[in-house]
């Protein structure tokens, strides 16, 4: 022990206890010492291409050295961020479906910086609302929450299957839990962890209950163009604006744009009419400045750039097409290979799920098991990240998992 000898010193910090570590973060730290040569990590929520790399998107390579060439400040950016940014994240999101003149724009440091800046918001202006998320959800959504100070709940989500949505479930815990004034936390899709997303027939009968309870969506939207494409995935969204006139979306271009270290994102605030939403934006705005004061440019001027740009836009849309087509053929050959290993466990399901994540169904004992003998990393839920996996590996994985089913 390095003890400071420093007399009549009074050690505040001697006797903090040491934090939890991140679950899934430590998984990683665990992979990385792990001399397995065939070992695989399907636990981190990146995309991965098929030589196991997260890749820099070449629309963005491009973006990144236009930005070099013409760049001549590294002035503050305003508290809420660049202009160009701003404008190309209201056409992309909510497109011309509400008037621009309702909707306050934020650019933030990543989703999670939006998701924390929405929760501040919630606190400060909404008291005494709480949130309602869904069961399970992405494990940052209640620490953020609670990093806030806001009370969270959760609704029903996951079908006892474990596979499929519980559409029931979560209509009668919004219908009889909530409180008009609440807000219900909605991952507009991709769900994560389990993949499990509404049909657009559910997404009506959400946007209604969403209504009738008069609750405050907040709509996270991390995962725009990895389930059934960029503009089909607005479409829960746009079913919950048409019902509700307030709302608040938090979206993040750490997965399509592959931006992940450049932390980009923004928490977008629908309001009834234009005064109404720029007396929101200022106090949006009062949370930004007393926090991290204003956001970072790089991450949100290769965005600007890409989106302002037609061809670079072509050539996004193409990359986003790629990852998410990857994604699936990857559900197709994991099912069809499972079969193969005579297990007779069907994973029929992976295929209706969407995005990067999946509720595999394997058990902590059969996670921990995949780990200790066999090198394969996956969260103790079951979640699997489908990107993780490799064409090349897939036989080995398949024959991994068949052996601890
Ligand atoms: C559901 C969900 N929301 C928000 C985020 C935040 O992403 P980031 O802060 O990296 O932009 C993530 C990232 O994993 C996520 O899975």
């Amino acid at each position: 022990m390095n003890a400071s000898a420093k007399s009549n010193a009074v050690h505040r910090f001697i006797g903090i206890p040491t934090a939890p570590p991140d679950s899934i973060l430590g998984l990683t730290e665990a992979f990385l010492a792990d001399k397995n040569p065939s070992k695989m990590n399907l636990s981190v929520g990146v995309y991965k291409d098929a030589s196991g790399q997260t890749p820099i998107l070449k629309c963005v390579k491009e973006a990144e050295r236009r930005l070099i060439e013409t760049e001549a400040t590294k002035g503050y950016l305003s508290i809420d961020g660049l202009p160009d940014y701003r404008e190309q994240v209201r056409s992309l999101v909510f497109g011309d479906s509400i008037d621009a003149g309702r909707i306050a724009i934020l650019q933030t440091p990543g989703g999670t910086g939006a998701l924390r800046v929405a929760a501040d918001f919630i606190v400060a202006q909404l008291s005494p609302a709480r949130i309602w998320m869904p069961s399970p959800t992405w494990a940052n959504h209640p620490a953020i929450f609670a990093a806030a100070g806001l009370a969270s709940e959760t609704y029903r989500y996951l079908g006892s299957d474990r596979t499929s949505f519980d559409l029931a479930g979560m209509l009668e815990d919004l219908n009889q839990k909530t409180k008009p004034g609440d807000a219900v936390l909605l991952h507009a899709c991709c769900h994560n962890p389990t993949g499990v997303d509404p049909t657009p027939e559910d997404w009506k009968a959400i946007a209604k209950t969403v209504a009738e309870r008069q609750l405050i969506p907040l709509i996270d939207f991390a995962y725009q163009g990895f389930g059934d494409g960029i503009e089909q995935d607005k479409a829960g969204l746009q079913t919950i604006l048409e019902a509700v006139d307030e709302a608040i979306v938090c979206n993040s271009f750490s997965k399509n744009f592959g931006l992940y270290s450049e932390r980009v994102g923004s928490v977008c605030l629908v309001a009834a009419d234009s005064e109404t939403m720029k007396a929101a934006q200022s106090q949006l705005k009062t949370i930004v400045r007393t926090n991290y004061s204003n956001p970072p440019r790089h991450g949100g001027a290769i965005v600007a750039t890409v989106l302002q740009d037609a061809e670079l836009t072509t050539l996004w849309k193409q990359e986003v097409d790629e990852m998410r087509q990857r994604i699936d053929a990857l559900r197709q050959q994991f099912v069809e290979t499972m079969k193969t290993t005579g297990a007779g466990h069907d994973f029929s399901f992976l295929l209706k799920q969407k995005g990067m994540f999946s509720f595999s169904g394997l058990t902590p004992m059969q996670v921990d098991e995949l780990k200790n003998k066999h090198g394969i990393y996956i969260v103790g839920s079951g979640r699997i990240n489908v990107a993780g996996m490799s064409e090349a590996k897939m036989d080995s994985l398949c024959q991994s998992v068949a052996s601890v089913l």
